[in-house]
């Protein structure tokens, strides 16, 4: 048995424009790495986290990484074992790019090898939710299901954990900008209006249908115009600076479609071909530097793998 193992989580785009906490997608980087290592001392201790300037908290009954742990240790009937975690975040934190389950989800596939339990991926996925929800404040799958099993997720109901992968097309690239400004998820679920008018819910039902059809024909374009937020884009639009001229410029620039990764401030586009996703970004980031903020630029195809031991 190895004494030590570290595991690698992607990043994600939660909601996908389209099925706001119901789909997710993973990218191939950046991703949040977590060292798992056995101890004497029972329980599960964060042993050291670097990358969050100490803006994380490091006991572990808050810390999302030590509660996933702490829910595998349960289900397997260990909380008798001693277990240190070094977490290394390389998300940055409230990207809207999945942070917070990028390492609850790197954490427990490391435990998962260290003790050898011989569950498998999708058996991890309650564990690194619960973690998860610790930041995020609400039990939702779309950025923990894509980062630890890759692809398009869609997950049908977040409390029974009914997720299945989406075809994923052939050519597809997906670009987000992260602008340098912080968006807590939990704030922006709390400003969330509760209700949905019934011509709204038609409208985005129809949608998200039209967006899943086209990933199962493989039809880019009617991914593309399938690609419209009418429930929750308008109402968070606000919490990020430029949001606006970011996707005008996404779609001049010749994306599919265009909207916020996550709860935000990061926005993604969905393109055909690595050139149009190299223009995509480079315009959207040019909308931000117009207002003098800062922004980072992650190009990649639909990441497949998922989460992967190192
Ligand atoms: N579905 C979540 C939201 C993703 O939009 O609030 C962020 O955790």
């Amino acid at each position: 048995m190895r004494t030590e193992i570290r595991a690698f989580a992607p990043a994600s785009i939660g909601n996908v424009g389209v099925g706001f906490d119901t789909l997710g997608m993973a990218i191939a980087a950046p991703g949040d790495e977590v060292v798992a290592r056995l101890s004497t001392q029972s329980g599960v201790r964060i042993a050291l986290q670097t990358g969050d300037n100490g803006r994380l908290p490091l006991e572990t009954e808050k810390n999302t990484a030590g509660v996933a742990v702490q829910h595998l240790l349960a289900h397997i009937g260990r909380m008798d074992i001693g277990i240190e975690l070094d977490v290394h975040k390389k998300l940055p934190l409230g990207s809207g790019m999945g942070s917070s389950a990028a390492s609850a989800v790197a954490a427990v596939v490391a435990v998962n090898e260290l003790l050898s339990t011989g569950l498998t991926k999708r058996d991890l996925l309650p564990f690194a939710c619960a973690g998860e929800q610790v930041a995020s404040g609400g039990f939702h799958a779309d950025n923990v299901a894509p980062s630890l099993l890759g692809g398009i997720v869609l997950i049908r109901d977040n409390a029974t954990l009914d997720v299945h992968q989406l075809p994923v097309p052939e050519g597809l690239f997906v670009v987000v900008v992260h602008p340098n400004v912080q968006v807590l998820t939990k704030e922006a679920r709390a400003i969330l209006k509760p209700d949905v008018p019934l011509k709204t819910h038609v409208l985005q039902s129809a949608h998200l249908a039209a967006f899943v059809t086209g990933l199962f024909t493989h039809d880019l374009a009617l991914v593309g115009r399938s690609l419209r937020d009418y429930v929750i884009e308008p109402q968070r639009a606000q919490l990020i600076p430029a949001f606006y001229d970011a996707q005008k410029a996404a779609m001049d620039a010749g994306a599919l479609g265009c909207s916020i990764s996550g709860a935000g401030p990061s926005m993604f586009a969905l393109c055909e071909g690595e050139e149009v996703a190299g223009r995509v970004g480079v315009s959207m980031q040019r909308a931000f530097d117009h207002i003098i903020i800062k922004s980072s630029i992650y190009t990649s195809e639909v990441n497949q793998t998922g989460a992967y031991l190192m």
